[in-house]
């Protein structure tokens, strides 16, 4: 558990990145949609005052980082997966045409929406290493004036990544009906208590609330994070994604091969390479995100 320093002004502290998820509202139908599946079911969204209360409380702890979820690009985000990774080359051709300095080509991380969809989402290697080398030729091209970021993956990978940082570290984030989350995705984790900004500041959330300190440390890891030495780097990867592929929130993420249940990753991705080997199946049908799938979604 953190220690909560005294009240006071203070530099930089925990949670330094703060996120505000201003609204759920958004008239595109994303099949690889982040959100909860459940988003139409949740509470009313916080009223200006809170959200003001939220940044001052978060602020005086220490946060320094702001993202406000929703509203105008500043960069070109691009998010990839089967059916528009063998556009790459085209779509870094459209980003120069707009004048874009930055570009990030993020692959799917399969949660929300896209975690219904990702028989039909997940790429296949070949297509994965068609578009590194169209990014990088691009890169070469461009060098000085654009820069491309690329996300591979997690599937792909050997190792899981470090996801927030940690648990309880670092991030702090505020879904639009004022719950506090220790991650983007931490509603979908069973039992996890997560308290609401309308009824706690947000000192008590960050230091004391349940939710806050369920993952912090290493109690509560399993073998093997628990005693590989790479735990203090990665933190066993993501909870999330332990959750949605084991059931349990606790296990090592599957994406790390000494993980006992990395076969659930590996036949993914088998799986993708058949797939994408037969172009769309018709059996998998795409879940876009929609207001009235929403409210059925369990
Ligand atoms: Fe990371 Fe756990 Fe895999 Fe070790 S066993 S590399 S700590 S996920
Ligand atoms: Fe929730 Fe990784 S997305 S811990």
């Amino acid at each position: 558990m953190n220690t909560a320093p005294t009240p006071g002004p203070s530099g930089p502290g925990p949670p330094l990145w703060l996120l505000l998820e201003l609204t759920y509202r958004c008239p595109l139908h994303c099949v690889f949609c982040y959100n909860p599946t459940e988003f139409a079911r949740t509470g009313a969204e916080l009223p200006t005052e809170d959200w003001l209360r939220v940044l001052r409380e978060a602020r005086a702890l220490g946060a320094v980082q702001l993202g406000l979820s929703g509203g105008e690009p500043m960069v070109l985000n691009v998010v990839l997966h089967r059916l528009n990774i063998d556009h790459v080359g085209e779509i870094l051709d459209m980003a120069e045409r707009l004048g874009a300095q930055y570009v990030e080509l993020a692959n799917t991380q399969y949660y929300g929406w896209a975690w219904l969809n990702r028989q039909q989402l997940l790429p296949s290697r070949a297509q994965l290493a068609r578009a590194e080398a169209a990014t990088q030729r691009f890169r070469e091209r461009v060098a000085g004036r654009i820069q491309v970021y690329f996300v591979v993956p997690d599937y792909f990978e050997r190792r899981p990544k470090a996801c927030m940082g940690g648990l309880g570290s670092v991030f702090l984030g505020i879904a639009p009906d004022g719950i506090a989350m220790p991650c983007h995705a931490a509603r979908m984790l069973p039992g996890l208590d997560l308290p609401n900004v309308r009824s706690a500041d947000i000192r008590t959330i960050w230091y004391d609330s349940p939710a806050f300190n369920r993952f912090r440390g290493e109690a509560w890891m399993k073998e093997p994070c628990r005693s590989c030495p790479e735990r203090t780097h990665d933190f066993g990867g993501c909870r999330c994604q332990a959750y949605l592929l084991t059931g349990d929130a606790t296990n090592t993420d599957p994406v790390c091969d000494l993980s006992p249940h990395h076969q659930l990753v590996t036949d993914a991705v088998a799986r993708a390479e058949r797939d994408a080997a037969l172009a769309a199946r018709a059996e998998h049908v795409l879940v876009f995100r929609d207001h009235r799938i929403s409210i059925k979604a369990p």
